[in-house]
């Protein structure tokens, strides 16, 4: 069994190796730039940690989980695209390093070289199409998600419920299926799969709500991404969507008509909304339900038939992940 921290190891010494086609330079020259800035490599982990609670030879699943990565940071680039977004782990974004069309087209290249990788390991056994169902699924409902994160740009009625549902499409589905299919692949029962995929999936939901949070409240340069992109797509988090109902008179006055202008200052708008935020308190109320969710996560983790000792990995893996600043 690996600690996390070889596991990152293995995961970034995989990906230094990676061999792409020489030509068309502008076509791979982004792909590695992209997957050479780092990231905290939560899913391949995740899947290597589920696949480690049943069995020890991880190397005989790599190819799936740096297609996971792979698919990850393909939707990093259209995602940077479709948010406006310049930054990413502390670098310019590949469209505005290059520009729009290199992020359609590096990402599509992606996109396949991550099919590739985990369609094509011949390793994997006869739990493979079982796992590229799991992948399939998954990396649809992202795209599911990222539809309803744009529509809810312009609309001004969406309820958290929505919100959840449409962080867990965007976000969960992928920590989900990172355990299930390490679980999948190392032969566990449909039952374990099932418990590991709810545990990813709440996990996944505590993640994103934490995101939202540091989008506004991190240190940029920690985080490693603008602060405030969030509050100027009017992207409706949960910060934005509970701070709407809270807030009351002028403050509500002046939260909807930031949302409604059209030509402002960027820095005012992110100023004078996140003081409504601090006025409502609504820090402290999205962290009590990041809280709130993470201790529902762990109760799927706990019915997991493995060895409690073998689960500690993944518990201080929640853990860490709950307490990050980037
Ligand atoms: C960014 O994912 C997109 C979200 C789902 C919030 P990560 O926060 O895992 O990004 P990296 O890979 O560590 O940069
Ligand atoms: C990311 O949501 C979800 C996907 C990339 C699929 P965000 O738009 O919040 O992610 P960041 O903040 O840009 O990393
Ligand atoms: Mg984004
Ligand atoms: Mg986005
Ligand atoms: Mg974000």
């Amino acid at each position: 069994m690996n600690s996390q921290a070889e596991l990152i190891a293995i995961v970034n010494q995989y990906i230094e190796k990676m061999q792409y086609n020489p030509q068309p330079e502008g076509l791979y020259a982004p792909i590695k730039y992209v997957l050479s800035l780092g990231g905290k490599r939560i899913r391949p982990v995740l899947m290597l940690m589920a696949y480690n609670l049943y069995k020890d030879d991880i190397q005989t699943i790599m190819p799936n989980a740096i297609a996971l990565e792979t698919y990850h940071n393909f939707t990093l680039l259209h995602d940077d695209l479709m948010d406006k977004a310049d930054m990413r782990r502390g670098n310019p974004t590949v469209h505005k390093k290059w520009d729009e069309n290199t992020a359609i087209l590096s990402g599509d290249a992606m996109l396949i070289i991550a099919y590739q990788l985990f369609s094509e390991n011949q390793k994997a056994g006869t739990n493979l199409i079982k796992a590229m169902q799991t992948f399939n699924e998954a990396t649809l409902g992202v795209c599911d998600g990222q539809q309803y994160d744009v529509e809810f740009e312009s609309r001004n009625d969406v309820k958290e419920e929505e919100y959840m549902e449409m962080i867990r499409l965007k976000t969960s589905l992928l920590l989900a299926c990172a355990l299930k299919i390490g679980a999948q692949l190392a032969g566990a029962d449909e039952e374990d799969c099932n418990n590991l995929y709810l545990f990813g999936e709440k996990m996944g939901l505590a993640f994103q709500l934490q995101d939202d949070l540091l989008d506004v409240y991190g240190n940029p340069a920690v985080f490693g991404k603008k602060i405030g992109g969030d509050i100027l797509c009017n992207k409706k988090t949960f910060m934005l969507i509970n701070a709407l109902n809270i807030a009351t008179g002028e403050d509500k006055a002046q939260l909807e008509s930031w949302i409604r202008k059209k030509e402002y200052n960027p820095q005012e708008k992110i100023q004078a909304v996140t003081t409504i935020y601090d006025k409502v308190g609504i820090k402290s109320i999205c962290q009590q339900k990041i809280e709130e969710i993470f201790e529902q996560s762990l109760q799927y983790l706990g019915k997991v038939k493995v060895e409690e000792s073998k689960k500690e990995g993944l518990k201080l893996f929640a853990n860490n992940l709950l307490k990050r600043n980037k």
